[in-house]
Formats: structure tokens, sequence, C-alpha cells
């Protein structure tokens, strides 16, 4: 595969960008520039960047064509080079980046690593990070704190950074200038490249630099390590809604569907394995599809297509509303393995502020989806995304999200108090809405979603109902937790044999956030 490897133009500054605001060149000195590399050697620290953030070309969005790669391999130099030594990885943010490191771990094990709990044994320690908002990036530069001082005890350590916040411009600048000690920096969308970059850290003795900022093809036979009865599986990459608050058009690219057929053969073989349950991702799994230009399959042909496949539980994460269409509506509500629990994030229930944040759908097409949905799934439970407090938001405009949220009877939503995000135009609107309010904002809409999820647990009080058994509860050994079709928590005494099963529950006691039930014997289901 071929790629443009990019690098900071250090000395003629001509059609270079300005880094100055993040990092002082003035000490740097460019040692070495070969084959789009260029290494420099700035505070007793040798840098050698392959390809850099940029968030001009991430922001592109060409007509080039993906190509789908089926022979990726492990370098054969690589293949035995983590024999007897152990890595850790932690990871921030959501499902996406859970199954990267799943990617990252199957990746690893290839070489010959296993895996750890304790850090202060691992021999490589990845963080895999998260940009969506402040606070995701304020927990990896505070982590980063911490490892220095393992990096100290044991300078063979080797210490990478990748996820979302490499794809950012200003956090791999702040990285170079104030932690050196990080050994590479790599991106979203060359995850497949780790085995060569430790190869280049590890000889070089560099900080390695390599993040792409036009995103790769799609490689299909990645290794991949699931654990448990519940798997994730991408059916896309990217996303090209540039909702104006997001940084994850930035940072995962354009949107790149997996063909058809790649998914059907990694979920029938899910089926094979013994998984029960399958999470689609995609960051808009509603435009699946949208970019073949030889085929008229969008994500309701593909969920119609995977229902018929031997997995007990499929759900997807996340959609768009303004994506959602009829035929996955009716697809959807042909029910079976297709779950009704549906996570569809809403953002805002002012027109106004939806508008700004260019979310490109309406209160009113919104609540018409909704009814779609009830009208044809039954039992239908709406979980959804909320952001309070985007710049400008009034307290009627607020008010509008709190109607909404009745109206539409949400179980359960994600709530966020808006975080500006360098780069995306939100971050340039004025905002005169003081902090505090924000806060009481969230406080008050977390209470009333609060009340409705009660209100939605209590209504299954008395009811028997099927759940996967996934493991033990957290405080108390003799409690089996488990999950309903409707995706909610609920926990009862059983066997420890259970887990992984089906089993039928009736409902005897509802809480807030989770629901308690007995187990009805004679009725669990071997599926
Ligand atoms: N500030 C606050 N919340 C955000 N989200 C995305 N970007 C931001 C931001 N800048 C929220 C949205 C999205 C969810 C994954 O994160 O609600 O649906
Ligand atoms: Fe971000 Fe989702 Fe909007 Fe894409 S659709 S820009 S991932 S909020």
């Amino acid at each position: 595969m071929t790629k443009e490897n990019r690098s900071p133009d250090l000395k003629s500054g001509k059609g270079a960008k300005d880094y100055s605001k993040y990092f002082d060149f003035s000490g740097a000195k460019v040692i070495a520039e070969e084959e789009g590399k260029t290494t420099f050697r700035i505070k007793g620290r040798t840098i050698q960047v392959n390809s850099q953030p940029d968030y001009r070309e991430g922001k592109r969005r060409g007509k080039e064509e993906i190509e789908v790669h089926y022979d990726f391999a492990i370098p054969e130099d690589m293949r035995t080079f983590g024999e007897g030594k152990l890595y850790s990885i932690t990871t921030y943010g959501c499902q996406m980046n859970e199954h990267d490191t799943e990617t990252m771990k199957g990746l690893l094990e290839q070489m010959g690593y296993r895996s750890t709990e304790d850090r202060n044994q691992a021999d490589i320690i990845l963080l895999n990070t998260c940009a969506i908002r402040e606070n995701a990036e304020d927990k990896v530069f505070g982590e980063l704190g911490h490892l220095k001082h393992l990096k100290t005890e044991k300078p063979g350590l080797l210490l990478g950074v990748c996820g979302c916040m490499s794809q950012e411009e200003g956090v791999v600048n702040r990285i170079m200038a104030k932690h050196g000690f990080v050994d590479m920096i790599f991106g979203t969308h060359n995850l497949h490249r780790l085995p060569a970059l430790i190869k280049e850290a590890v000889f070089s003795k560099e900080l390695v630099v390599e993040v792409w900022s036009k995103e790769g093809d799609i490689i299909e036979n990645l290794p991949k390590k699931r654990e448990g009865m519940r798997a994730w599986v991408n059916i896309m990459y990217g996303c090209d809604k540039f909702c104006t608050y997001c940084i994850v058009p930035f940072t995962r690219g354009k949107e790149r569907s997996r063909r058809p057929e790649d998914v059907i053969a990694e979920l029938r073989e899910l089926a094979r394995q013994g998984f029960k349950e399958v999470t689609l991702l995609g960051q808009n799994v509603n435009a699946y599809g949208k970019d073949f230009t030889d085929l008229d399959y969008t994500f309701g042909d593909l969920m119609d297509d995977l229902r018929k496949i031997d997995i007990p539980r499929i759900r997807f994460m996340t959609s768009h509303p303004r994506d959602f269409d009829d035929k996955l509506v009716q697809v959807l509500g042909k029910g079976g393995n297709l779950m009704e629990s549906i996570h569809l994030p809403v953002q805002s229930g002012s027109n106004a502020i939806l508008k700004r944040m260019s979310r490109k759908y309406s209160r009113e097409t919104y609540l018409e989806l909704v009814r779609k949905l009830k009208a044809t799934v039954k039992d239908v439970v709406l979980s959804t995304d909320i952001i309070v407090g985007f710049p400008g938001e009034t307290e009627q405009q607020f008010e509008e999200t709190m109607s909404l949220v009745r109206e539409v009877g949400f179980d359960m939503a994600y709530t966020f108090i808006y975080s500006p995000r360098e780069g995306t135009p939100a971050a340039s609107m004025e905002d005169n809405v003081p902090a505090e309010v924000k806060s009481e904002r969230l406080r008050r809409l977390n209470e009333l979603l609060s009340e409705q999820s009660r209100a939605g647990n209590d209504r299954m009080m008395g009811r028997t109902v099927e759940i996967l058994v996934e493991g033990e509860s957290k405080n108390n050994a003799n409690v089996l937790s488990g999950r309903t079709r409707s995706n909610k928590l609920v926990h009862f005494e059983g066997q420890k044999e259970l887990i992984g099963t089906f089993v039928h529950v009736k409902i005897t006691d509802t809480k807030t956030w989770y629901i308690k039930g007995e187990y009805v014997a004679e009725t669990a289901a071997a599926l």
C-alpha cells in the first residue's frame, strides 16, 4: 500500500504550518531526512517523524476509492519479538476504541506478547485515547505524568499513545514538547503498523511519530482478541457529518463501509464460535453503504441479511436520525435477533440549536422517526445522547430539550456539557452561557432522565423476561447480572454455570438504573 508520508517543514517554513504555538522549534536540529521521514533532535531527545496529523488534510473528503486488503501479515522479523514479554493497554472512550484495542491485542499476541493487568510488569504500555471532550484528554495527560516514573525506573519499557488524541495536531506537538519519554505516537488509521512501529522505536531508540491524516484503506484480516460472549463488529469507519461541535470527522476520517460479504462472513464465524451477541459499530451506521459505487446496498439491507444468521442478539451503535430510513425501520420491525433497543442521539430539542449544530434534521422530523419506530418495532426502548450548554443555548432552548425528552420518553441517555474542540466550527462560536448555568441544566436533565428510567423499569414489574447472563455482579458474587433484549441491567441469584446462557427471570423489584429478578428455572432457554 502506498502512503503519502508527511513531515513538518522545519527548515524552509514554506507551506509549513505554524507549530510555534505548541512547540519551540528554535532549538530543533534536523539530523536526517530520507524517504519522507525526518529525524530531528531537540532537548536531548531524538524524534523520528514519519507523518504528523494535519487538520486541513483530515477534513478533506476526496473521491479516491478505498481499497480493501486481505493480505495483512505481521512482518516476519517481528513474529517472535514479543515472546516472554507482557503488554498492557488502557482504553478510553467509545466502543470503537474498545474494538481497536481488541485489534491491537490481537497484533501483539501474534507477535508473542501476553497481557498483564499489572503495569509494573509490562514491557509495552499503550494508551488508546479519546478526544471527544476535554476531560477525556485531561485524563490521558494525567496518566502520562504517572507513567514517566515507570519509564525512569525501567528504561526498556515501550510507551505508546494512540487513538483519537493522536490525530490532533495540538496533542502530538504537546507530547513531543512535554512528554518526550513517550516512544510511539500513532493514530486511528494505521493500527496495523503497530509491529513495524515497535521495531522502529526499539531499534532507533527514537520517539516515532506516525499519524496519517488521510484515512487508510480497509484492512480485512487483522487479528482480534475477543473475550466473553459478546463481540463488536465494525461495519464502517469514519464520519462525513461534520456536526459543528464534533472532532470525530477529523480523527476518524471519511466514511468507508466494509463490504457486506466481509461483514456477513465475520458474523457467521462469530456464530460458529458460539458468540451470543454482536454489536455492529460505526460512527453513523445509517450511512452504511452510501460510499459503494458498484452496489445499491444500505444498512437496512445489511440488517435484513444479518438477521438470518444464527447470532441470538444483534445491536448497533450509533445512529444518525437523518439517515435512518424507512427500510431500516421496517427491517427492525421484524424483530427476531434484531434487538428493540435503539440508540438514537438527538443532541438537542431546539431547532435553532440543531441548526447551529448542523445536525440536518429538525425536532419535528426526529419525533416523526420516533413515532414510526414506536409503531413498527414492538416494545421499542429508545436511548439517546444530549449536549447541554451548546454556545448561546437559551433557557427556552434548553426547555425544548427537556420537553422532547419527556415526549419521547427515553429510558436512558448519555448527557454531556458542551466541550469546545479546537479546529471545529462551534469552538469559535460566541458562548455567553456561564458554566454554572450549564451544570445546573445538566443536573435538571439528569434528574428527569432518572425519573424516566425508574418509570421504565417499574413498567416491567412482575413480567418474566429473557436475559443473557453476562457475569457475576460487581458487588456480590452470589448475584449474577445480565441484560434484557431492551438492554436493561438485571440482577438475580443464580449458579455461575448460567453465565453465557439465556435464562428467564421474573422481575421482582426495580431501582433507577437496574432491576432485580428471580430465576425461573423451568423456562431456562438453552440457546
Ligand atoms: N462536547 C460535548 N459532547 C460532545 N459529543 C460529541 N462532541 C462533543 C463535544 N464537543 C457527544 C455527542 C455524541 C457523543 C458521542 O458525545 O452527544 O453523540
Ligand atoms: Fe460526530 Fe456523530 Fe456528528 Fe459524526 S454524526 S460528526 S461522529 S456527532
